[in-house]
């Protein structure tokens, strides 16, 4: 920004020069917004606290500001966290634990607290951008379906009152799974059994209040159950991989990750929207198995997380065939490996750091 201090005649031309700046900025932002609400492409990492060996918050503040990280998703609303981001420059995106959710659907005034005691003693210091509402409700937390949406609304609502719906925006991840076909990716639609009655009102809320969709997208899970027919290299996004055309529309996806976007975009499209910008809130590659999971590796982990870095950040955005130019705002999972997590050894092994914050493997957060 230039001071204009000179002398008048200079001020007026800086000033007809940052007029035409602005006229400019907003054709562009306009034209950009036309693109399916294209977004600034992105990397965020998901910072999950499943461990009894992890840095304290304050101290991962401090480490994610010296890998240049700009976007942290938690999975909770732990107050500690919350407070350790304050003035430091990192968004932060959180979440409504799947148990409040029923509450949040039937009860304004559980709602209304939520905000009072989640938010309001933390924003602005800590810059909240978005608030998940549950994690993959629709295909691991069933009990809770029909209240999805409400509890969205409700949320929004108290957020109108408080005065924050400008800056935070309400959404909720799905699993990839919440699609019935995903293949060819122009075919991709929504299961039979809550596209009308949940998806269709969500996509409507989601387009109504200017918030993405937002969805986890793992490669590594569709390669490891289907190794025989899924090649490694077009699931770890290797440059090199055959590409697969899709026979509906001609399209060629060179990629498992575009392929997986592009049949999101098609399941939202049959539903009518075709402007609703997408989200990843989670992707990874885990880097160490059972001898019985195809896939884990040390070098597949490093080669996914590498090239998803690359792809997401790419300037100007590639795209995908569906979405060309777009770019999808994404975050990697995760940042350490997690003792704590149950199930198979995979699950505790996403982080891209150990608890010491010691690389699993090097790879850059950014380009
Ligand atoms: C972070 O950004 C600074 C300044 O641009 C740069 O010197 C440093 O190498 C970056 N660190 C990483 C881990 O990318
Ligand atoms: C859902 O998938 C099943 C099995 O692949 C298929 O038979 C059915 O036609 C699909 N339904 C829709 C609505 O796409
Ligand atoms: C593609 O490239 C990767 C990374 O360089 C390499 O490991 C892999 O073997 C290559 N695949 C083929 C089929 O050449």
């Amino acid at each position: 920004m230039e001071v204009c201090v000179v002398e008048l005649r200079e001020c007026a031309a800086w000033r007809v020069r940052a007029y035409t700046m602005v006229i400019v900025g907003v054709l562009c932002l306009l034209l950009s917004s036309l693109v399916a609400g294209a977004s600034a492409a992105t990397i965020g990492v998901g910072y999950g606290t499943s461990g009894d060996n992890l840095p304290t918050p304050e101290q991962v503040v401090q480490f994610l500001k010296t890998l240049n990280v700009t976007k942290v998703k938690i999975y909770n609303t732990d107050a500690n966290v919350i407070r350790a981001f304050a003035n430091s420059g990192i968004d932060l995106s959180i979440t409504v634990p799947n148990g409040d959710i029923i509450h949040m659907a039937t009860d304004m005034v559980f709602t209304q607290n939520w905000v009072i005691y989640n938010l309001q003693p933390f924003v602005p210091a800590t810059t909240i951008t978005t608030i998940a509402v549950g994690n993959e409700i629709l295909t691991s937390d069933t009990a809770d379906t029909l209240n999805l949406v409400p509890a969205m609304q409700n949320l929004h609502s108290a957020l109108v009152t408080a005065g924050l719906d400008a800056s935070i925006k309400v959404s909720t991840p799905h699993a990839f799974s919440v699609l019935n076909t995903s293949f060819p990716p122009s075919a991709g639609v929504f299961r039979p059994a809550y596209a009308t009655s949940v998806m269709k009102p969500l996509l409507d809320f989601l387009a109504l209040t200017g918030s993405p969709f937002m969805v986890n997208i793992f490669p590594y899970f569709s390669y490891t159950f289907n190794y025989n027919t899924i090649n490694l290299d077009y699931a770890l996004l290797n440059p090199n991989a055959t590409a697969v055309t899709d026979k509906n529309n001609g399209n060629v996806y060179t990629n498992l990750w575009d392929a997986q976007i592009d049949a999101i975009v098609a399941a939202m499209a049959a539903l009518g929207h075709t402007d609703i910008p997408i989200m990843v809130t989670e992707s990874g590659w885990p880097s160490l198995g059972d001898a019985t999971q195809v896939g884990p590796s040390m070098a597949n982990a490093q080669t996914y997380n590498n090239n998803l870095v690359k792809l997401v950040l790419a300037d100007p955005p590639k795209g995908t065939p569906l979405r060309p130019g777009v770019a999808t705002p994404t975050y990697v999972f995760s940042l350490f490996n997690e003792d704590l997590k149950t199930g198979k050894i995979t699950e505790k092994n996403w982080g891209l750091y150990y608890p010491d914050m010691s690389p699993v493997y090097s790879m850059s957060l950014s380009t």
